[in-house]
C-alpha cells in the first residue's frame, strides 16, 4: 500500500535547521529557524519557566487527562495577556481553546472556519510563512493571497494591501499577522491597522490574526494592538497564540486559539464545535508548557517573566543596528537600513537565492532561501564575520 509514497523534499525552515546541526564549521551561523539566541548562541530556558516549572511538577499530584479545550487556567490567563486586562470582549463573547502550538490553534481556526462556512476562501499576506500555507489548505480551504511586501522600500505595500482588501467578497477570511510578520518583519503602524479595520467592517470580512511574537517586537501591549482593536470593534474575530517564542516553550507546543463571536450563545457554540475538532484531531493537548504559562501568568512570576522578555526585545533591537552598521561597512553600494527599521526576530536580507546557497556552501552561514535572516540568531561577535560573508557572496 505505501509502496507509491513519493519521497518528499525537506521542510523549508526545519531541513535548515537539520543541515545546521550537520554542519561541523565552527564559523557556522544559523539564521535559519525563528528561535531566539543568547549573546552565546543558545536558546536559553527563562528563569521565570524554570521557577514556574519547579512549582508546577512540586504541585502536581496527577497525571489524569484535563479536557480537549486544555487547561481553563491558562486559557483565562492567554486571553488576557493578548487583549489585556479588562478589555471588552473578554466579558462574554471569547472563547479560549489550548492548542498544540500557534500552529495546532491556527489550524483549528481553519477547521472552524470549513464547518462554519465550508466554501470559505482565506487570504494570506504576499509574503506570508511557508507553514500557513499548510496549516490552513490542508483541511479543503481555499488560499488566495493579498499585496504585503514592498521589497524596495522594505515596509509594507499599504496601498495596494488595501485595495485588494476592499475587493474581496463578503465572508472572506483574512489572516493578518498581528505584529512581527513572518517572513519580512514590516509591520503595519496603528493608524494603518485602523485603516484595515473599517474595511474588514465595511466588507465584512472575517479577521483570523496570527500572533506568535507578542513582546518581541514594541511591547506586550503594542504588538497586540490589532488584535485588541478587532476584538473591540467587529462582530467576530478568530486568534492562534503561540507561546513559543514570548515564554521560549518551543518543544511543549503552547498555543491558543481566541474566538470572538457576536453573542454569547454563539460564542458557546463555537467553543463545542472546536471541542470536538481538537478531540477528532489529537484529542487534548500537551498540558506540561501550558500549566507553566498559566502558573507565570497567575503569580508573582509574572514582572521576572515581562523583565527577561523586554531584554530579549531590547537584544534584538540592538542587534539590528549592529548588522546594518557592519553591512553597511562591508557592502557600502547596498542598503540595508530596512533590517532597523522593521522589528521582531526577522527580515529579509535581500539577496537571490543563488547567493544564499553560496552563503550557505561557502560561508555556512543558513537562512531561507528567500533570504529571511532571523536577526536572534546573531551574535555581538559573529556580526563581523557575518557582514564579510554577506559581502563575498554578493560579489
Ligand atoms: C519560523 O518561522 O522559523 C518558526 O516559526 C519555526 C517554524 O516552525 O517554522
Amino acid at each position: 500500500m505505501l509502496e507509491h509514497l513519493d519521497r518528499l523534499s525537506p521542510d523549508p525552515i526545519l531541513g535548515l535547521m537539520a543541515a545546521f546541526r550537520a554542519d561541523t564549521d565552527p564559523r557556522k551561523v544559523d539564521l535559519g529557524v525563528g528561535v531566539y539566541r543568547d549573546d552565546r548562541g543558545d536558546t536559553p530556558i527563562m528563569q521565570a519557566v524554570r521557577e514556574a516549572e519547579r512549582e508546577v511538577l512540586e504541585r502536581q499530584t496527577t497525571k489524569t487527562y484535563v479536557a480537549p479545550a486544555g487547561n481553563p487556567a491558562f486559557n483565562d490567563a492567554i486571553g488576557q495577556l493578548v487583549l489585556g486586562d479588562g478589555h471588552a470582549a473578554l466579558a462574554g463573547r471569547l472563547r479560549a481553546v489550548q492548542a498544540p502550538g500557534g500552529c495546532g490553534a491556527l489550524r483549528l481556526g481553519a477547521e472552524l472556519i470549513r464547518t462554519a462556512v465550508p466554501d470559505a476562501v482565506v487570504h494570506v499576506s504576499t509574503p506570508t510563512w511557508a507553514n500557513h500555507v499548510p496549516l490552513l489548505s490542508n483541511c479543503g480551504l481555499k488560499l488566495e493571497r493579498y499585496p504585503y511586501f514592498d521589497a524596495t522600500t522594505g515596509g509594507v505595500a499599504f496601498e495596494a494591501m488595501m485595495g485588494a482588501l476592499d475587493a474581496l467578497p463578503a465572508r472572506s477570511v483574512v489572516l493578518l499577522h498581528a505584529s512581527c510578520h513572518n517572513p519580512t518583519g514590516a509591520d503595519l503602524e496603528d493608524g494603518q491597522w485602523r485603516e484595515v479595520l473599517s474595511v474588514m467592517r465595511r466588507r465584512s470580512l472575517l479577521p483570523f490574526i496570527d500572533i506568535a511574537y507578542q513582546g518581541l517586537g514594541r511591547g506586550l501591549a503594542e504588538d497586540a494592538f490589532a488584535a485588541r482593536l478587532m476584538c473591540a470593534e467587529l462582530p467576530e474575530a478568530l486568534v492562534a497564540v503561540s507561546s513559543s517564542k514570548n515564554f521560549g516553550l518551543y518543544r511543549e507546543r503552547v498555543g491558543a486559539l481566541l474566538t470572538l463571536s457576536e453573542t454569547g450563545a454563539a460564542a458557546d457554540a463555537a467553543l463545542s464545535q472546536l471541542v470536538r475538532i481538537a478531540r477528532g484531531l489529537y484529542s487534548m493537548p500537551p498540558d506540561h508548557g501550558a500549566a507553566i504559562v498559566a502558573r507565570i501568568l497567575g503569580s508573582g512570576l509574572r514582572g521576572q517573566w515581562e523583565q527577561e522578555l523586554a531584554s530579549m526585545r531590547e537584544r534584538i533591537a540592538q542587534l539590528r543596528a549592529e548588522t546594518v552598521r557592519a553591512l553597511a561597512g562591508t557592502c557600502a553600494r547596498r542598503d540595508f537600513s530596512h533590517i532597523v527599521r522593521q522589528r521582531g526576530m526577522f527580515s529579509y536580507l535581500g539577496i537571490d537565492k543563488e547567493t544564499v546557497h553560496r552563503l550557505r556552501e561557502q560561508h555556512h552561514v543558513y537562512m531561507t532561501d528567500d533570504s529571511r535572516i532571523n536577526i536572534a540568531g546573531l551574535r555581538h561577535e559573529n556580526i563581523p564575520y557575518f557582514a564579510e560573508a554577506v559581502a563575498r557572496a554578493v560579489g
